[in-house]
């Protein structure tokens, strides 16, 4: 369902350009867990940004369900992403002034085709319950801590039932036991839901949880194991 071929992606370093990704090809399959591994800088973030289609490429295609994105407007592409991609970041990046349960909804509020009240409720309640959050609703961001205020980043970026959940990083802030229960979660929403799930990660313990890894180094696929 995603295919990418040949991309590269060039910096301007002063005078230099410098490569951040040199010609990679990849192909994840629907229902994926896909984690991507390597070094600081060997290319990881912006591979995923590309895909998520927050960057474009130097060169190469990217195919997102048979779309060849390459020739899309602005326009085209952020209806993709709005429609199809969730994303989780590292810092978590939820809104301080938002409650959970606001937090959650955003996505949906901003949606070009808007659910009603009723709907969007049953949708958020639902998510803060798989994410074990049902009871802290109406806290703000602050007051909880970073393993929970990932989940609920996880459960904003699900709320529009998205095909492909991109998460930079998302165990980086938190100790190994939330970055396993967070991890185990998407796991959970990749079975349960079929979402495709793309996720950068340092640790070996987080990659080995992927059904795909994708090991980078220098802006190349150095190997990939499937299981
Ligand atoms: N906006 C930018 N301008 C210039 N160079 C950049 C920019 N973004 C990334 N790079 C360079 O591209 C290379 C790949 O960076 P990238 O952020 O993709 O690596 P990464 O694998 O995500 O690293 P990390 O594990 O530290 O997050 C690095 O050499 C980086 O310095
Ligand atoms: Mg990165």
């Amino acid at each position: 369902m995603i295919v990418i071929q040949d991309l590269w992606k060039s910096y301007p370093m002063g005078k230099l350009m410098v490569d951040a990704l040199k010609g990679v090809s990849l192909k994840l399959s629907k229902g994926d867990f896909v984690s991507v591994a390597g070094p600081s800088g060997s290319g990881k973030t912006t591979m995923m940004n590309i895909i998520g289609l927050i960057d474009t490429p130097s060169r190469g295609s990217v195919v997102i369900d048979g779309t060849e994105t390459g020739g899309l407007s602005r326009r085209e592409l952020t209806r993709i992403r709005q429609e199809s991609i969730g994303f989780v970041f590292q810092s978590f990046n939820l809104l301080p002034v938002l409650t959970v349960y606001e937090n959650v909804e955003l996505p949906l509020v901003i949606a070009k085709k808007k659910p009603g009240r009723a709907e969007r409720r049953e949708r958020v309640e639902y998510l803060l319950e798989e994410v074990g959050l049902g009871d802290r609703k109406t806290h703000k961001p602050s007051e909880l801590s970073g393993g929970q205020q990932q989940r609920v980043a996880i459960a904003r970026a699900l709320v529009t039932s998205p095909k492909i959940v991109i998460a930079d990083e998302p165990t980086a802030n938190l100790d190994s036991a939330n970055g396993e229960r967070v991890l185990e979660l998407m796991k959970k929403i990749n079975r349960e839901e079929g979402t495709t799930f793309i996720f950068s990660t340092h640790d070996p313990d987080i990659w080995e949880m992927a059904n795909h890894i994708v090991f980078l180094k220098d802006g190349n696929i150095e190997s990939e194991q499937r299981r």
